[in-house]
């Protein structure tokens, strides 16, 4: 498929729900690895606060701090031309709106075009203060690994009828309070797809099925690097296919706008 080297701007994440085009997003912390994906067409790039655990070596996010990101962010907008980077307010940076605001300014000068942040509830409005000064916003709902606490490990969420229902009414209510997207993480297949077909603004799945609006892996895994953790069904090795860093972003590229990745066999069930 041949990709516009325009800059991906948020009003393209509309636009591309509209005409149904998939949205391909990957990780990315570093300059050399960001030029390679923004080569091979990826359109978002995330310094996600996954960095605390494939870059630092973490057991979790939770050790991140603003600082990181925005250093990250530096690195990756670096080198970025076209892809719209999209950073992660880590642990507590979004507790309340006005240190979310903070936070969120530093990682906009530092070079995002977007900030993600994880939950609903109180986090609505935290969402529409960011919204209204001008910050772009991704939210993320299902497994929010900065509650991994709480949740007592990294698993599926929404298998109950009663979280299932609750997880569409807070993607209902993340995009009412502005945000520009949504990532669902391990959700089951069949609520992923409801989710999305009911949302005004596009989701992106990471373990949530095909039927997403877009697709997010983090890049060590769709390297096939051994990230120390145990190996998630979601994951695929395009570097085997690819045969380069940037062939293996390319052949990933391509398998999510052509609908062949994920597949039914990368979701959960409800
Ligand atoms: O931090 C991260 O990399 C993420 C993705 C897995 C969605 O939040």
């Amino acid at each position: 498929m041949d990709i516009s080297r325009a800059p991906f701007t948020v009003p393209d994440l509309a636009l591309a729900k509209h005409e149904g085009r998939k949205l391909v997003m990957l990780t990315a912390y570093d300059a050399g690895f960001a030029r390679s994906f923004d080569q091979a067409g990826v359109d978002l790039l995330l310094v996600g606060d996954s960095l605390g655990m494939v870059v630092q070596g973490g057991g979790s996010t939770l050790g991140v701090s603003v600082v990181d990101i925005a250093y990250h962010t530096r690195c990756v907008a670096a080198a970025t031309r076209r892809a719209l980077v999209i950073a992660d307010l880590p642990f507590q940076a979004d507790a309340t709106p006005e240190r979310a605001l903070d936070a969120s300014t530093a990682l906009l000068q530092a070079g995002a075009g977007m900030v993600k942040l994880e939950g609903a509830g109180h986090k609505l409005a935290t969402i529409r203060y960011l919204v209204e000064r001008e910050i772009p916003v991704c939210g993320h709902l299902g497994l929010t690994p900065q509650s991994v606490l709480r949740l007592g490990g990294f698993r599926v969420q929404g298998r109950e009828q009663a979280a299932a229902a609750q997880m569409q009414d807070d993607a209902g209510a993340v995009a009412e309070a502005g945000a520009s997207l949504l990532v669902l993480e391990c959700v089951p297949t069949p609520l992923a797809a409801t989710i999305t077909h009911a949302l005004p603004i596009p989701t992106i799945g990471i373990g949530a099925g095909p039927h997403c609006d877009g697709q997010v892996l983090v890049m060590h895994d769709m390297m096939g690097m051994d990230s120390g953790h145990r190996r998630p069904r979601f994951v695929e090795d395009f570097l085997v296919k690819g045969r380069s860093i940037v062939g293996a972003a390319r052949a990933y590229a391509e398998a999510v706008r052509s609908g062949a990745f994920p597949s039914a066999a990368h979701g959960y069930d409800a």
